[in-house]
């Protein structure tokens, strides 16, 4: 029974190491283990062995087993490695200059983006960044947006469970939701909570909503948020900054203009359209760019500074469509297709 056993083993050792599918390992583990197996059969005869000899008889067969089993394991490790390896076709070695020709070029939302920032920098704003991550008090509370204002409902605003913690996004109030930031405004609280008056931001970023992809919607897109706070800050500083802005990004021709809109954060509160002659898209009517307004006194509450100290005016625009305007694109799924007959035409 012994010399069975053992060389049941040795041709265990023998075979499987040479296996190579699944198939095959199947098939050799039925011979073995299988109902029908070898092994199997073994320990059928256990009742026919004498009554003494069964203990050491069976520790032998356990023995057998849980080798016979190993060697499974580490064969049916060995297959699975063959198969992946067989779907990544041959090694690639990172360390070898890449065989693309060239070197890469902008993506156009990203040359939008520098420009933008370019534009503002050279008139004394400071490019600021937040969290993707948001909370419920930096992109709604503290700016004045009530709990039951509809851009915080589940239908438009991605939150997380509330098992869900991020280490690196700070809370203001314990226990308050995760979310996915809805715009870029969220930034202008944490750079006024993190530093006194006065201050000029830029801070453009990634941002989402539940919205359903088509040509002018997408769940995730970018904004540009600016804001300038100090004393006697006026809607004419607003007005001219942003006159200057869209001249200096979309050519001299370029108009701006204000109508009154509500937002909780602003007071009064405008939208921004463009028209621009030269531009196929804006040539025959005017297009909204944006929003923007005075900074609400309730937000400098919320933030520690004086209302009766500090004015400042804030704006915000997404760049997609600053992208789509300018370049003339009809449809904002190009930006994030990574298809190279679109990108190669921004190189
Ligand atoms: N947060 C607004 C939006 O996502 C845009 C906006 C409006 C930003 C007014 C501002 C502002 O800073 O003052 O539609």
């Amino acid at each position: 029974m012994q010399e069975q056993l053992s060389s049941i083993l040795a041709r265990a050792k023998a075979e499987f190491p040479s296996l190579r599918t699944r198939p095959e390992f199947e098939a050799a583990k039925a011979r073995f283990v299988g109902p029908n197996g070898e092994l199997t059969a073994l320990m059928k005869q256990m009742g026919s062995v004498p009554k003494e000899q069964r203990p050491a008889f069976g520790k032998l067969i356990n023995e057998t087993k849980t080798q016979i089993q190993a060697l499974l394991d580490a064969t049916l490790q060995n297959i699975d490695g063959l198969e992946l390896a067989s779907r990544l076709g041959p090694a690639v070695d990172p360390s070898l200059p890449s065989p693309d020709g060239g070197p890469g070029t902008w993506h156009p939302l990203t040359q939008v983006r520098e420009e933008t920032c370019r534009i503002l920098r050279k008139v004394g704003f400071a490019v600021a960044d937040g969290p993707e991550v948001e909370t419920e008090f930096y992109c709604f509370d503290a700016l004045n947006t009530p709990l039951d204002h509809p851009s915080r409902d589940a239908k438009d605003t991605f939150y997380f469970p509330d098992t869900v913690r991020f280490g690196n996004v700070s809370r203001k109030v314990d226990g308050e939701k995760y979310l996915l930031r809805t715009h870029t405004s969220s930034v202008q609280i944490r750079t006024m909570l993190r530093q006194p008056p006065p201050i000029r931001i830029v801070s453009p970023g990634r941002t989402f909503r539940r919205d359903t992809t088509d040509a002018t919607h997408s769940a995730n897109f970018h904004q540009l948020e600016c804001l300038y706070v100090d004393r006697n800050v006026t809607v004419r500083d607003l007005k001219a900054l942003l006159d200057h802005l869209f001249a200096a990004l979309l050519g001299p021709g370029t108009k701006t203009r204000f109508r009154p809109h509500y937002f909780g954060y602003t007071e009064p509160s405008f939208e921004v359209d463009l028209s621009a002659r030269h531009l196929p898209k804006v040539n025959k009517e005017w297009i909204e760019i944006g929003g923007c307004g005075m900074v609400d006194p309730s937000v400098f509450e919320a933030v520690g500074y004086d209302p009766e100290v500090w004015t400042g005016y804030a704006f915000g625009m997404g760049l997609e469509r600053l992208a789509m305007m300018l370049y003339g694109i009809d449809d904002i799924r190009y930006f994030y297709q990574n298809d190279l007959r679109f990108l190669r035409q921004f190189a």
